[in-house]
């Protein structure tokens, strides 16, 4: 019933697999209000947007698709909103979405009145599969459609006092043929013909991922290499995670070549969602290069998220999800204890505590109350250390096997975790009032 539906490039480099790093921020793109807005079992009101653009502005995102203008009103109201009322900050550009047609193109730009500078982002679909079954239409009437949209947007955007810029988009692209897409591509170029003063942004996506993470990378390298007008032009990708792989098809792109990644918080967007931007951001992060992007509130930001989207941020998500820092087994906190201990005494400055992937501190979260936390597969080490954190409470060396076992056979017996108030409770019963 399946075979493979994508299209390797003609010609083979992998020159980028030798890189093992990615040593520099490429330019982000949140597309949090539309792709993933668009994907919410209830999208977000015109106030719940102001605030979750709000939230993109602190994290630092210089680039933040704002929404679909010609789609819903609220989604036009929007975007008049944050220009009537010049909520955009001025190194700020906002970008707005269209499909290749008239009619929306005209109203988009109609949504775009006043602003100071935005990227109008034209889009069609190209694959094999598009093209057959829901537009029944050729290649070349393919072409055509977006050349037209690209038209369209040039005549337009010559008349508008703003500095607007554009980005194309082969929707469907992993299914496209990667010539064509290419050549669609260079089309649109011809009609823009950007200059290093107004650069174009081609972007591409993987609408449904459906290949291996190498395979979308060399497709991006191909494609990088033979555009025209190269120097003048952002080469953005936009993975989505159908596979669970958009992580690895947006760190792998980069080194391909990409400039620029479109994705979200956590991941929202169609079906299993965009790539997450927090997990790419700080994976370089934790590699000590700065992602520009700052993430140091984290708690904050998952509040935020869960609130405005109805979303959860799931318990492992990485870097954010409540567990992500937390050993509950003997062995790892032990490990994680002594390693704290050894930085604390060498003035280590680099991170290497055995267990934790980077500082729990560096996001905001408590090395106090999120590392250790005990329940039945917890050892001796854990439970003195919650005492004597919580409750300045010091056990004698001889006791500490004694107390931790007795607690977290406690644990064992209830089938459940232990508080440090229960802790203490527990102790206290058995050691001090029963003493
Ligand atoms: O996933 C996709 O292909 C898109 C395009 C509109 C860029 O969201
Ligand atoms: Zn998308």
């Amino acid at each position: 019933k399946y075979e493979k539906a994508y299209f390797m490039p003609p010609v083979l480099s992998y020159d980028w697999v030798t890189k093992d790093y990615i040593d520099k921020a490429p330019y982000w793109c949140s597309v949090d209000l539309r792709d993933g807005n668009q994907a919410l079992v209830e999208p977000m009101s015109l106030e719940e947007k102001i605030e979750f653009f709000q939230l993109l502005v602190d994290i630092g995102f210089k680039e933040i698709e704002v929404g679909f203008p010609a789609a819903s009103e609220t989604e036009y109201n929007f975007i008049r909103t944050i220009i009537e009322k010049n909520m955009i900050p001025e190194d700020v550009t906002i970008q707005v979405l269209t499909q290749a047609r008239e009619h929306i193109i005209k109203r988009t730009f109609e949504a775009l009145k006043g602003a100071p500078h935005a990227v109008v982002h034209l889009y069609n679909s190209t694959s094999v599969a598009q093209r057959e079954q829901v537009f029944g239409k050729s290649k070349e009437e393919i072409k055509q459609l977006a050349i037209s949209g690209a038209k369209l947007l040039k005549e337009l955007g010559d008349k508008t006092d703003g500095n607007f810029s554009f980005q194309y988009s082969p929707e469907s692209f992993p299914g496209t043929e990667v010539d064509f897409a290419l050549e669609i591509c260079n089309a649109v170029l011809d009609i823009w013909k950007p200059t290093q003063d107004k650069k174009a942004i081609i972007n591409i996506p993987t609408t449904v991922e459906n290949a291996m993470p190498h395979v979308f990378a060399s497709q991006v390298e191909y494609i990088s290499k033979n555009l025209k007008y190269r120097e003048n032009v952002v080469i953005s990708i936009h993975p989505h995670n159908d596979r669970g792989s958009g992580v690895c098809d947006a760190e792998l792109s980069l080194l391909a070549g990409a400039d620029r990644i479109e994705g979200t918080l956590f991941g929202n967007g169609e079906r299993t969602g965009n790539v997450d931007i927090i997990t790419v951001a700080m994976n370089m992060y934790s590699h000590g290069v700065d992602p520009k992007l700052d993430f140091g509130n984290m708690p904050k930001i998952c509040e935020t998220y869960e609130r405005l989207t109805r979303m959860r941020v799931y318990e492992r998500s990485p870097y954010a999800g409540e567990l992500v820092f937390t050993a509950f087994s003997g062995s790892h906190q032990d490990a994680i204890a002594k390693g704290m201990k050894w930085r604390e005494e060498k003035g280590e400055r680099i991170w290497s505590v055995p267990y934790l992937p980077i500082d729990p501190k560096d996001i905001g979260r408590e090395y106090e109350s999120d590392v250790i936390r005990i329940n039945s597969q917890s050892g001796k080490g854990g439970v003195s250390y919650i005492l004597k954190q919580n409750f300045g409470l010091s056990l004698p060396e001889k006791m500490k096997e004694e107390v931790g076992y007795f607690i977290k056979n406690v644990s064992d017996r209830e089938h459940k975790e232990l508080s440090p108030g229960l802790i203490y409770q527990v102790f206290e019963e058995k050691y001090v009032h029963n003493a």
